[in-house]
């Protein structure tokens, strides 16, 4: 059977080798993956309290509008239920906004290196991608943004904070963009790892959002919340930007332990104020533990490193790889001294640093 032509044009993902491959390839007993941006802490008890209960209930499908969660977030965010959509991961959700609204030959604007889904997902639909390089100091380049939109352009997607390189835009410049861009043009937020950010009275695209603004904001429970294994995501934007998407979104994208686990995650402060707290402990020593390597270390607001190695980075991912540690390296985004590193448990940190001096 002949493969639809769109298909043909995407790459094959290559995803993070998991710890039991890495457990059997090399034959060691402790592996540590600091390569997907997990949340190192586990899931919050909580969370697995009410995903073992919704176990319980596993031959029944789940709440198809997710309209607990929805409610939940709507009143957190101080939106409305039906301004909040829910799917499989966030990736499901970049999949089902770029289905909705792009047409072939339509363009989606981005910033690279950036989160390859923005890429494959238009590609899919017959849309053109279009990448503009990240500016100095790998920030999203706002302004070279604005002078790549074309008539032909549709959605632009902002990643803030950006994957892989962990920076975010300034929010007055973002909201000056946004209120730029002209009406054919819808603008996506992608804040995977906003609750990372720390910045005073930094606003969000949900504040846009609230403050009139035609934006989409796409979050995730797989990073901050610690649930990636579940799959779950959801975007806020007006009931009509979500309209389309409703009707092609999968009526059960996600599954009734990952709702369960994901109302439960919310409401777990405990957790996530403890998580904060180790995140930023961790970023801290790795920060300052890799300058002393002779490492360039980026600021981050999120939870990871974006590092510049000054070295063959996909031979010291080898190179950690055989000795039980998985990184990231950056050579899939062209960027072949960079290596990306999730933030870990102290003790996983301490484990890098120490490793990492007697590879150097
Ligand atoms: C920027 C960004 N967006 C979206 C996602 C996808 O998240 P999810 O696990 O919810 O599919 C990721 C995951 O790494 C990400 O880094």
């Amino acid at each position: 059977m002949k493969w639809r032509e769109y298909v043909k044009q995407i790459a094959p993902y290559v995803p993070g080798k998991s710890i039991e491959a890495v457990k059997k390839e090399l034959n060691l007993e402790e592996v540590h993956r600091l390569a997907s941006n997990e949340n190192p802490l586990g899931a919050s008890k909580k969370a697995l309290a009410a995903m073992q209960s919704a176990m319980m209930e596993a031959h029944l499908y789940p709440d198809a509008p997710a309209t607990e969660l929805r409610e939940k977030l709507a009143s957190l965010f101080g939106v409305l239920p039906e301004q909040v959509i829910t799917g499989n991961g966030a990736d499901n959700v970049i999949s089902f906004v770029i289905s909705a609204y792009v047409n072939e030959s339509d363009e989606v604007l981005y910033c690279s290196p950036t989160f390859p889904a923005y890429r494959s997902s238009t590609l899919l639909m017959g849309g053109k991608p279009v990448e503009v390089p990240l500016k100095e100091g790998f920030v999203f380049d706002l302004e070279a943004l604005k002078a790549n939109i074309t008539d032909k352009t549709k959605l632009v997607f902002i990643c803030n904070p950006n994957n892989p390189t962990g920076t975010i835009v300034d929010s007055n410049a973002l909201e000056q963009f946004i209120g730029d861009v002209p009406e054919h043009v819808t603008v996506i937020i992608d804040e995977a790892y906003i609750e990372y950010v720390q910045e005073n009275n930094y606003e969000t695209g949900i504040d846009f959002f609230k403050k009139g603004y035609p934006v989409i904001t796409i979050r995730t429970f797989s990073k901050f919340y610690g649930l990636a294994g579940l799959r779950i995501g959801y975007a806020i934007a007006s009931k009509e930007i979500l309209e389309p998407m409703l009707r092609l979104r999968e009526p059960f994208a996600v599954n009734r332990p990952a709702i369960a686990a994901a109302v439960a995650a919310l409401d777990d402060k405990e957790y996530t104020e403890r998580h904060f707290k180790m995140n930023e402990e961790g970023k801290h020593f790795l920060k300052d533990e890799m300058e002393r390597l002779g490492f360039i270390v980026y600021p981050s607001s999120t939870n990871f490193l974006y590092v510049h190695v000054k070295r063959d980075g996909k031979k010291l991912f080898d190179e950690l790889l055989q000795k039980g540690i998985i990184v990231r390296p950056c050579t899939g985004w062209d960027y072949n001294e960079y290596v990306r590193i999730s933030i870990g448990t102290k003790e996983q940190n301490e484990l890098l640093i120490e490793t990492l001096k007697t590879i150097l």
